[in-house]
């Protein structure tokens, strides 16, 4: 009996179907107060007055916090650079200036408008550009001349490259911020437990660095303080850093009373990083057989006002942004720029999609110019086991299935004869009587994407079994901090441990995501979860099985997986083994364009994605077709607005997401399992990748309907009829 590789039901299903399942937002104590917090709102301005005094003693007020009362005031997950209440100085729209806590949400609400403060606002650097323009001031005391972190790398000589290039490409893209829209604003509840603990109940993803997190803020020793993940509405790297979980321990540790926050939708628009918009200037050459010989490539992404995960997605989109092409001439300089804009962090692909939009669409201008069938040119072009990537290492994990992926997909799409027939035999041309104004075409993309935090960070994850019975296991218990949110994460645990114990998943009962009862698994994120999980769970069912064996009752036993060790990028020329496994995918698409009207309507998606091993084959469906949607958005509907560093945008009437009707009429996904070689089972990991070709195989299909090349996203309406007439 195996349960590797069934579609087990979700164990999360039922609840979140039916209603019962408690999000954070949910949750309700006895002696409950509520908060609100007084946003900013401005973009850059220095604090002159801060008066609580009349919010003070409004109806049911029992306290308003403000930086004072925080005791080390600075948050961040890569580096403490923000403040978590503001102090002095307001460095984006979404700063918080004051909570108010008080006996309903509404007189909470009511007081908060009674806070006075008097701004001195301060000129606003909004674009990315300007604010690395010698002489423009320092928006962050931290970061000279506004530069975060600037990644360079270099491979072989570019200039002599160029020399052997028969064919140059050159263009500059700019793709968007992008808002993660998960189904629950931040919300969460906070209270002393039965242990005198600070506990939080709120959404994250990474249960143990929001633990430490607090009790750096509120400077308690980390056993003081406890976070557990109720029910998540979805995460996407938008629930990575510090929103509601700090202010919310602070009010209930001052005050001994649970204490609750429920952000509303503007709040949450407004007030959580975005995808980290970025302007990327490539310039491509190849020989006239289609042969890559030199990428140069600058990267410039939005930072926003603090780091969130800014250097981290920064190194992710500076490996992306050639590729997973073998190229023996490389030159990438990549920069965080600090802005008074929104400020960005993690979002699925982490910087992945922003470096593979410009280097698939180099491909495929290559393609063009080449005249080499963009499925062909990739053939010619990708990594294989041993190729050397732009940081001078080969792909780790044995077999890399970049040809595999490229061929599968175009094989189930019927690339070859697409315009005819498509997969299934399912006729794609279009119906006779359609409106002379709709034209059709087809795109094609591939990309990889790593697994794991890597570029030298730590990376593991703990799990304890306990196994319950006399004579037969009648019962085993997984303990694990991992994030269920929504990806299906604690279904895999059930799932690998039921596979190692041998047990129906039936009899598997999970404790999780709750930093009292698991050890540190590291973040659900970076599509590390399902790698760690397998390790861990494994390890720890094995070890309470040979102790269950040696007659012990209960036998539980704890493993702490440690992965293999990464390097950072070398400061000079971006060296190193920065990851330790990877995946792969490829996406073909058809689209129908709408010559007078702009619209873009994604008619079939093909996406082939390399797994390594299909833990539960309908949860990675859900995971491409997730994917897809959330890229579609990205691509073509979801225009982010800032002006001046406010956001335009706050609303999901005027921030479009894709619904029901706008998703593809068809996705095909291909599971591809090419073994890694350091994963449990083979195993990989796969949240992300489907995310990252979608964009660049629109732009090129609508290129192939309309011979108009679009290097900037979202691909609006306005913005396709503007290019329509250019052309
Ligand atoms: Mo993710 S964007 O690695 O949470």
């Amino acid at each position: 009996m195996s349960t590797l590789g069934h579609s087990l039901p979700r164990l999360d299903a039922r609840a979140k179907v039916t209603g019962d399942a408690q999000y954070p937002g949910d949750i309700n104590l006895p002696r409950q107060l509520w908060m609100k917090v007084l946003f900013a709102r401005r973009p850059h301005a220095r604090i002159k007055r801060l008066d609580t005094s009349q919010a003070e003693r409004a109806p049911g007020v029992v306290r308003v916090f403000t930086a004072r009362d925080m005791p080390v005031n600075e948050f961040g997950l890569i580096f403490f650079d923000a403040p978590v209440l503001v102090n002095n100085t307001v460095r984006w729209v979404g700063e918080k200036v004051a909570c108010v806590v008080a006996e309903t949400e509404k007189q909470a609400e009511h007081a908060r408008d009674l806070i006075a403060v008097e701004y001195e606002d301060l000129p606003v650097i909004s674009d990315p550009h300007d604010a690395m323009i010698e002489g423009a001031a320092q928006i962050h005391p931290h970061y000279a001349r506004n530069v975060m972190k600037h990644i360079p790398i270099r491979k072989g000589d570019t200039a002599r490259g160029f020399e052997q290039a028969e064919v140059v490409v050159e263009s500059v893209y700019h793709t968007p911020a992008q808002e993660h829209a998960y189904l629950q604003p931040e919300a969460g509840v906070a209270y002393i437990d039965d242990a005198g603990r600070v506990t939080v109940a709120a959404a994250g993803q990474w249960t143990h660095e929001d633990q430490q997190q607090i009790a750096h803020a509120l400077n308690l020793p980390v056993e003081k303080v406890r976070v557990i993940y109720p029910a998540i509405g979805g995460a996407f790297g938008g629930r990575e850093d510090m929103s509601v979980q700090i202010i919310l321990a602070l009010a209930a540790w001052r005050l001994n009373r649970p204490v609750k926050i429920i952000w509303s939708r503007e709040e949450s628009m407004i007030a959580h990083h975005k995808r980290h918009p970025m302007w990327l200037t490539a310039k491509w050459g190849a020989t006239r057989d289609g042969k890559l010989v030199a990428a140069e490539v600058e990267v410039i992404a939005d930072a926003g006002p603090y780091a969130y995960t800014s250097t981290k997605v920064l190194g992710n989109a500076a490996l992306a942004c050639t590729g997973p092409y073998a190229i023996p001439n490389i030159k990438v300089d990549a920069y965080a720029v600090v802005t008074n804009n929104v400020v960005t962090g993690a979002f699925r692909g982490f910087g992945g999609p922003q470096g593979h939009f410009a280097a698939e669409m180099q491909m495929n201008k290559l393609a063009e110019k080449l005249g080499i069938d963009p499925v062909e040119l990739r053939l010619k072009n990708v990594l294989h086991a041993g190729d050397l990537l732009s940081t001078q290492t080969p792909l780790p994990g044995g077999k890399v299935s970049l040809v595999e992926v490229v061929e599968k997909c175009a094989k189930e799409f019927s690339w070859t004869n697409k315009g005819t027939e498509g997969t299934n035999g399912i006729r794609n041309t279009p119906p006779v009587t359609r409106h002379p104004s709709l034209v059709t075409g087809f795109g094609f993309a591939c990309a990889l994407k790593n697994i794991g935090f890597s570029f030298g960070a730590p990376e593991g994850a703990t799990a304890t079994v306990e196994l319950r019975g006399a004579v037969e296991i009648e019962q085993a218990i997984v303990h694990h901090a991992g994030a269920e949110v929504g990806q299906g994460a604690h279904t895999v645990m059930a799932q690998v441990a039921a596979e190692v114990l041998k047990l129906p998943v039936e009899k598997i009962e999970l404790v999780a995501s709750d930093t009292a009862t698991s050890g540190n698994s590291g973040s659900a994120s970076a599509s590390r979860m399902t790698w760690m999980v397998a390790h861990s769970v494994r390890g720890a069912a094995e070890a309470a099985l040979q102790k269950w064996r040696e007659e012990e009752r209960p036998a539980s036993a704890t493993y702490e997986y440690i992965a293999p060790p990464t390097d950072n990028y070398a400061p000079e020329d971006g060296r190193g083994k920065t990851n330790i496994a990877y995946g792969y995918v490829a996406q073909a698409v058809e689209v129908e364009v709408d010559r007078e009207t702009g619209q873009v309507r994604v008619v079939r998606v093909t996406c082939a994605d390399d797994v390594g091993r299909a833990v539960n084959p309908q949860m990675i469906r859900g995971q491409i077709e997730g994917a897809i949607a959330q890229a579609q958005g990205w691509a073509i509907t979801e225009n982010f607005l800032q002006k001046g560093g406010r956001v335009l945008t706050p609303y999901f009437s005027n921030y479009l997401i894709p619904g029901v009707m706008d998703v593809p009429e068809r996705v095909d996904s291909v599971i591809l399992e090419f073994p890694d070689e350091n994963g449990a089972w083979g195993i990989r990991g796969m949240a992300e990748m489907p995310f990252i070709p979608l964009a660049p195989a629109i732009v090129a299909a609508v290129h192939d309907a309309t011979g108009a090349w679009i290097d900037e996203l979202p691909l609006t309406p306005g913005r396709v009829v503007e290019a329509l007439k250019k052309k």
